[in-house]
């Protein structure tokens, strides 16, 4: 599927990523789809995605985004608790929870079901990408690739694309250009089964052990270790949830 192709794309799972990615995708033109279990779940999928904390209303109020961008953006979204309304989709990324069986499950599940040529990834924060697709079909295979956003999707503009062996080159340009259209800086990383994780929260666990250890053996107290991390790196929070006594302000 090349990218100038795409322009449905399906979201399996509307929660705190799912409806994130839908957000930015969907002010980026494209039309997108959203499945998730109930309709309940799906109407707060919306609310998040028009008038909370992110959502596109307050995106409007700050200067962020126009106000008929905004329209058109809502519009293009469609909500469904039907797998099949993902049928027709170029492109369908999974945002279930971090359970590596129920990936594998959505996975097969969506292999069925969508078009032969749709690109399919998933945005697990750290199972090895060829363990999520291990049961799909092996002319899916190269179709497959990971596609890590950060949270809050609509402010955090990190995008990891993960490649298999097996993820072919035209899926690997076309995953990180639909990132690149959503206004992502994409960072590519091969996949590595055996590991958890791929750049960022790899080097977030390294930097978070250390933090332990520093408090663990008496070296620091966690207060001291955030305050040095969000004074001297910028850092928005430290480790241990605490402002290291300096202030609201941060
Ligand atoms: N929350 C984060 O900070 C964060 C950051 C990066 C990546 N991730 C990854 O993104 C994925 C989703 O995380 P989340 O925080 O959005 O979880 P979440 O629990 O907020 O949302 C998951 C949604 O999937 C739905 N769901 C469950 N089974 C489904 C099915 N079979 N079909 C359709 N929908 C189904 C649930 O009803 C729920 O709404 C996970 O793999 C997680 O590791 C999360």
């Amino acid at each position: 599927m090349q990218l100038d192709n795409v322009r449905h794309i399906g979201v399996l799972g509307g929660g705190v990523m799912g409806g994130g990615i839908a957000q930015i995708l969907a002010i980026a033109g494209y039309e997108v789809t959203i499945r998730d279990l109930t309709q309940q779940i799906l109407d707060d999928t919306k609310a998040e995605i028009e008038d909370r904390k992110w959502g596109m209303k307050r995106s409007v109020e700050k200067g962020k985004l126009g106000f008929d961008q905004a329209v058109s953006a809502m519009a293009r979204i469609g909500y469904t608790a039907e797998l099949k309304d993902l049928a027709q989709c170029d492109f369908v990324i999974e945002a279930v929870p971090e359970k590596l069986e129920l990936k594998q499950k959505v996975f097969v599940e969506l292999d069925e079901t969508i078009k032969k040529e749709a690109i399919l990834v998933s945005n697990t924060s750290g199972f090895a990408i060829a363990d999520v697709v291990a049961s799909v079909s092996a002319s899916r295979k190269p179709l497959c690739a990971g596609m890590h956003f950060s949270n809050p999707v609509p402010v955090m503009r990190m995008c990891e694309v993960i490649h298999t062996p097996e993820t072919s080159q035209t899926t690997v340009d076309t995953v990180r250009g639909v990132a690149e259209k959503a206004g992502r800086a994409v960072s590519m990383v091969k996949d590595a089964p055996g590991t958890y994780g791929f750049i960022l929260n790899r080097v977030f666990a390294a930097a978070a052990r250390e933090a332990r250890k520093i408090v663990e053996d008496g070296l620091a107290t966690p207060e001291d270790v955030d305050k040095a991390m969000i004074t001297g790196r910028n850092w928005p929070a430290g480790f241990f949830g605490s402002r290291g006594g300096i202030g609201k302000q941060w």
